[in-house]
């Protein structure tokens, strides 16, 4: 079953071996391609050997982070867009559109004290997609997530091109954080780890499934808590490391190259191909939650039940604590939209 595929097919890394190297087809469009994210994001994207040309979309300072990038030798040309009047441009005949707009947290602040900004930021930005490339996959990474995804779908639906398969919050950096924590707590080669993350992306609602973990693991009841807190604070770790200076860019740039090269592979027919992500489902009563999924060339082609299956007291106690939380905050996308 897509349950007990090969490991290596799951933790695949962002840059190929020689031996995969293909012809580049697909195009990119990153808008917020300047900020913290957008630039490191816009670095590992034009490494990959799929993408013929990459869009680098922001309010300012683009020029030079294009011109710059323009100089690597790998085959993506990349192209600047900067300022709304350059936004429809930048989104013509692209595959993918991902989203790192938007401001980020400063300590003591929650995902969703950014909503106030970010939220028409995204309104505006998925408007502009709606319009210019209605078809390509559209990847949100601007928090609070739990949110804007549910804002980009309603903007979708009214403009009448709302395709829930290819609408995506980005929460690889949730398995990554995950991958990564399990791997040192219990001495685990890294590539071999894979721990299926659902729920959404803030606090509470980030729910690492410990017991799903790959290869099987066994923990004591206090490692479960102590790496379920680890992982569902890791942003707050990040944005008080950097003291005011923002919260995680590179290792979400690391997390979104991946989830971009896992969607480039789909698109190229790759049918061996698993994420986890924030997507419309219909795997609880909630009407967006984040889950593996296995995507194909026209986006989500199926989700993983069998995850929520079997689940152990603890991960069932947290998946209902979980629950009223992440549908306010869905609520609140879909009444700020509408409004
Ligand atoms: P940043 O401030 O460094 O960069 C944001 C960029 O967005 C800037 O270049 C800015 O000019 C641009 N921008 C602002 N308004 C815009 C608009 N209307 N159109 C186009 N571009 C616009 O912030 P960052 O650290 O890159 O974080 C960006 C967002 O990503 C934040 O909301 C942050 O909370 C979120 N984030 C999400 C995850 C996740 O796991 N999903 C992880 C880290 C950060
Ligand atoms: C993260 O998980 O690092 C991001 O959502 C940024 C944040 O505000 O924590």
């Amino acid at each position: 079953s897509s349950v007990s595929r090969p490991r290596s097919a799951e933790n695949r890394q962002i840059v190929p071996s020689a031996g995969q190297i293909r012809a580049s087809t697909f195009k990119v469009a990153i808008l917020g391609a300047a900020g913290g994210i957008g630039q490191p994001l816009s670095l590992l994207i034009k490494m990959s050997p799929l993408i013929s040309g990459l869009h680098l979309y922001d309010i300012a300072n683009v020029k030079g982070v294009a011109a710059d990038l323009s100089h690597c030798n790998t085959p993506a040309q990349i192209l600047d867009f900067t300022g709304p009047a350059e936004l429809a441009n930048s989104l013509k005949d692209v595959d993918v559109v991902v989203i790192p707009a938007g401001v980020p947290r400063k300590p003591g602040m929650t995902r969703d004290d950014l909503f106030n900004i970010n939220a028409g930021i995204v309104r505006t930005l998925v408007e502009a997609v709606a319009d210019n490339s209605p078809n390509a996959f559209i990847q949100i990474i601007s928090n609070p997530v739990n949110s804007t995804v549910p804002i980009a779908a309603e903007v979708l639906k009214k403009k009448g091109v709302y395709d829930p398969k290819k609408l995506f919050g980005v929460t690889t950096l949730d398995v990554v954080r995950a991958n990564t924590f399990v791997a040192q707590k219990k001495n685990l080669r890294l590539i071999d780890v894979d721990v299926p993350v659902v729920g959404g992306h803030a606090g509470i609602t980030i729910l690492p499934l410990l017991s799903k973990t790959k290869p099987s693991v066994t923990f004591t009841q206090d490692e479960i808590e102590q790496l379920t807190i680890r992982i569902q604070n890791a942003g707050t770790e990040v944005v008080e490391a950097k003291a005011g200076a923002g919260s995680a860019t590179l290792s979400m740039a690391y997390a979104a190259a991946r989830f971009v090269e896992s969607s480039l592979r789909a698109l190229d027919g790759d049918p061996d191909v698993y994420e986890c992500s924030y997507i419309q489902s219909e795997l609880t009563e909630l009407p967006f939650f984040a889950s593996r999924i296995k995507l194909g060339k026209k986006g989500v082609e199926a989700v993983i039940a069998s995850d929520l299956e079997g689940l152990t007291e603890y991960e069932q106690k947290s998946l209902e604590a979980l629950k009223p939380e992440l549908k306010a905050s869905i609520e609140k996308g879909i009444a700020f939209a509408n409004k």
